[in-house]
């Protein structure tokens, strides 16, 4: 099977084929979830609530993130490998760059993500304009959590819907290759997804979104309050391979998320 690449995550948008993608925090569930057919690892910085405990995803340092990124990476044979850039280490264009280069560098990460809208636009341009692929990520941004005041469904009202749009539009503009839809009405992110012309990856923003992505923790039930978006995989079935193959699958044929799991 060939590598993955922007390229051919790009060709699957155009071509409708639905990108499955999960996160993925250390070498041992790499070959089971490329063997299912993982497009796309994220070394999310859920890391730090879901593998070091934590109430939220702020005490991740970019220290912790270059070491998953790696563990990732070394076992990695052909899917695409996102890292995320941690809380405050992106909060200039300059740190930003200097963020990017150890996660690509030492992390062997192929992209980074960030979180935010208008207030990266800056940043964004500078990390693309070096060479660096960014993912953006509207909606719910755990890293804001405490301005957000909690872990909410964003753009439901008319004038957060619109800045969402906007944003989503000007990120693209500003260079990004990708975006992520966190807890977003699925009705707007299918719109969103329709308006831009790189890959839109949804998690608890309904089935139109050009690809999904779920927390590995979540999928494979160790989670102790499941996220309403989420789903168990593992439950009915006999391992690890066969719950990340029926999240593949269901994901690529559309079946996943379900009305349950979609939200409102
Ligand atoms: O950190 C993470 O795992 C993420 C996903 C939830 C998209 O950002």
């Amino acid at each position: 099977m060939k590598n993955v690449t922007i390229s051919t995550l790009a060709r699957m948008k155009r071509d409708g084929e639905k990108i499955a993608m999960l996160t993925c925090y250390d070498a041992g569930f790499v070959p089971a979830l490329e063997q299912a057919g993982v497009d796309v690892l994220l070394v999310g910085d859920s890391l730090g609530m879901v593998v070091q405990g934590h109430s939220s995803t702020l005490p991740v340092t970019l220290d912790h993130m270059v070491y998953h990124t790696a563990c990732v990476a070394r076992a990695r044979g052909r899917a695409f490998l996102i890292a995320d850039m941690p809380f405050m280490s992106y909060a200039e264009p300059g740190q930003a760059l200097a963020t990017a280069a150890r996660l690509m560098k030492e992390g062997g990460a192929h992209m980074v993500k960030l979180e935010g809208g208008e207030s990266q636009l800056h940043t964004v341009k500078s990390l693309s304009g070096q060479g660096v692929p960014v993912c953006a990520h509207l909606g719910l941004q755990p890293q804001s959590v405490h301005r957000l005041g909690g872990y909410r469904v964003q753009g439901a009202d008319g004038d957060s819907a619109e800045a969402m749009r906007k944003d989503a539009l000007a990120l693209q503009a500003a260079g990004a290759q990708m975006l992520v839809l966190e807890c977003v009405p699925a009705e707007l992110a299918r719109e969103i997804s329709g308006r831009l012309c790189i890959p839109v990856i949804g998690i608890g923003a309904g089935r139109d979104c050009d690809g999904q992505v779920l927390v590995l923790y979540d999928v494979l039930g160790l989670t102790p309050r499941m996220p309403r978006f989420a789903k168990d995989f593992l439950k009915g079935r006999g391992s690890i391979a066969e719950a990340a193959a029926a999240y593949v699958n269901d994901v690529r044929r559309g079946a996943f998320p379900e009305a349950e799991q979609v939200l409102r």
